[in-house]
């Protein structure tokens, strides 16, 4: 049997609780903002507990939501049922996705790129299940220009980060590996998360890319 799961259970007690702070404190527009405007056939990649489920507008005819992580999982199925859109929450990788080729119209990860263990990999597989217009949504905290935060973020990365938080890395160059995976960038908005207070995860990136 191919794995299909990965297990996390304090980091999942503790993110089903701090992404609820950090939704009200502004994040939950960027997640209205990473969704608006699709249509058609979504897989969201690394669903986690579903924050993104009730911004899915009314133009999308369903959501196949992939999170490998039970106790998340749990969190997804319960914020599906609330969902106004159709969404269905299953187990799997992203390197492995349950989904045929050309089967989506876009794909939407958020905070997943950073705990992929090979995010260009991930991506190549979530390029496979696009159709050819194809668009990936992103909205990732990413490596902080060379300086002081970077180097914070490469000690964290080599250090205790990883272990702590489901294997998350703070310093990674998610727009490029999109781009090594073989997506074209498209607009992008940099930004940093909260404004004023910073943090090893406060560079935040929302974008596209199309197939
Ligand atoms: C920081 S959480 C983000 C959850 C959610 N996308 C959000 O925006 O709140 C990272 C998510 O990536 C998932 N994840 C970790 N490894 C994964 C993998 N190999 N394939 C797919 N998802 C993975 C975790 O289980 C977790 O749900």
């Amino acid at each position: 049997m191919p794995v299909t799961e990965v297990s996390h259970p304090l980091f999942a007690r503790f993110y089903t609780w701090f992404s609820g702070v950090l939704d009200r404190h502004g994040m939950a527009a960027q997640r209205e903002a990473l969704v608006d405007g699709l249509s058609g056939r979504v897989i969201e990649v690394g669903a986690g507990n579903g924050l993104n489920f009730s911004c899915y507008p009314p133009s999308v005819a369903g959501v196949l939501a992939v999170e490998p992580e039970p106790r998340l999982r749990a969190a997804a199925l319960d914020a599906a049922r609330r969902s106004p859109v159709r969404i269905e929450v299953v187990g799997g990788l992203a390197d492995r996705l349950p989904a045929a080729s050309g089967e989506f119209d876009a794909a939407v990860v958020s905070f997943v790129l950073c705990s992929l263990p090979d995010p260009v990999a991930g991506l190549r597989e979530i390029r496979r299940v696009l159709a050819p217009e194809g668009r990936l949504r992103f909205l990732e905290h990413v490596r902080a220009a060379p300086g002081g935060w970077a180097r914070a973020q490469d000690l964290l990365d080599a250090t205790v980060w990883p272990c702590l938080t489901g294997g998350c890395h703070t310093g990674r160059d998610s727009v490029a590996a999109v781009e090594a995976a073989g997506f074209t960038v498209g607009p992008l908005e940099r930004f940093v998360f909260p404004g004023g207070v910073r943090s090893p995860i406060s560079f935040c990136v929302r974008g596209e890319a199309r197939r």
